[in-house]
């Protein structure tokens, strides 16, 4: 089976074996057969945050349960969603209600099922801030499991998922608090800049939703015409000392604080900074708006999108000193 319409970079590798599932008892179903929970599996939401480096010889497992359902408190909101949903589906029916508390996490790509697994953020939101629980499924056990917030773990771009419990769990839903009463965040600059822009000053959350939107298309590629997988590396986080060795040699480095006795850098401006914004390599490079973002431009295959990002990878090392992570998903 090609993976093509499946990842968003639009790699053409493929699968040997693929299964869909639309239901939590499918699962159940499909574990039951020893010889699937001993075959080497991949399991795939929107497809969004992964870069498929070779053809896969074992199971795709695409994710595609539906449904949300909601439920109002006094001023409180609990949504819960399928896994399969749509991100961005879900913003969308909850600022149409006024459900506050996910509108600056607008147009991120993906399915509802894996935002916990990298706590994904975007706009000074992450997925924690209103997290409630999960469920998902145990393969090894063929039985289903609640996880709370303090279970995840979570941290920026982590959760347990991507560590110790890697592979070995599937989210198959996602419980949120939202609220009725909006705590409108425009702390990340261009949004305020927008905002101010429109003319708009007491900002609701449709009004907070667009603006992000607006500023994610015009900021980044949009898949279904060039293949990407959002931003590909993480933004490094570095020690004080380590930081103030790099603000020494480069003083306008773009940073921010990074909890405690640490940095975060934009990995973009260092990646810019090393003259990669906007380059072609063959069929691949970064994205003319936006450096962190590596783009397919038609026919690359996973291992030249790979190269590429080790090429990044030692260029902002020999220059800065810092080494950056990959964020997506490497599949190889
Ligand atoms: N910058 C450059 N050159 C570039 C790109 C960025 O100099 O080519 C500078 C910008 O000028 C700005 C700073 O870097 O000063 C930060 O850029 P931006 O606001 O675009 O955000 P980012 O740090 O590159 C992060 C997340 C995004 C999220 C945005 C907005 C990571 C790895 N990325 O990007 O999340 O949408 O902030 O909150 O944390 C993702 O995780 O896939 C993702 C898209």
């Amino acid at each position: 089976v090609s993976l093509k319409n499946f990842n968003t970079f639009g790699i053409d590798a493929y699968a040997r074996y693929f299964v869909e599932i639309a239901h939590e008892d499918d699962l159940v179903e499909l574990f039951a057969d020893l010889q699937w929970q001993q075959t080497e599996r991949l399991v795939i939401g929107g497809g969004s945050n992964l870069l498929l480096v070779n053809d896969f010889k074992g199971l795709v497992i695409r994710m595609n349960i539906r449904g949300i359902e909601h439920r109002i408190s006094h001023d409180d909101v609990y949504v819960e969603a399928g896994g399969g949903e749509v991100w961005n589906d879900l913003v969308n029916f909850c600022v149409a209600r006024e459900y506050a508390g996910i509108e600056n996490l607008s147009l991120i790509p993906g399915s509802v099922g894996a935002s916990p697994i990298q706590n994904i953020g975007a706009y000074g939101v992450e997925l924690k801030d209103v997290f409630v629980s999960c469920k998902a499924f145990e393969i090894a056990a063929g039985t289903f499991k609640t996880f709370t917030k303090a279970d995840c773990q979570f941290g920026y771009r982590e959760s347990v998922f991507k560590n110790e419990l890697k592979g070995q769990y599937i989210i198959t839903s996602v419980k949120f608090h939202l609220s009725l009463i909006p705590n409108i965040n425009t702390q990340y600059g261009a949004i305020g800049q927008e905002l101010a822009n429109r003319g708009i000053t007491e900002p609701a959350i449709k009004d907070v939703s667009q603006v992000v939107s607006h500023i994610r298309v015009s900021k980044l590629p949009d898949p279904s015409t060039i293949g990407n997988a959002g931003s590909f590396f993480k933004n490094p986080l570095i020690s004080v000392d380590e930081f103030n060795t790099v603000h020494e040699k480069f003083p306008d480095v773009v940073n921010y604080p990074g909890g405690e006795g640490l940095v975060k850098l934009a990995a973009g401006w260092l990646i810019e900074q090393c003259g990669w914004k906007g380059k072609v390599v063959g069929n691949t490079g970064t994205w003319k708006n936006q450096a962190l973002v590596l783009v397919n431009h038609g026919g690359a295959t996973g291992q030249e999108v790979y190269n590429f990002s080790s090429q990044i990878i030692d260029s902002v090392y020999t220059k800065f000193g810092v080494m950056l992570q990959r964020e997506v998903n490497i599949v190889s």
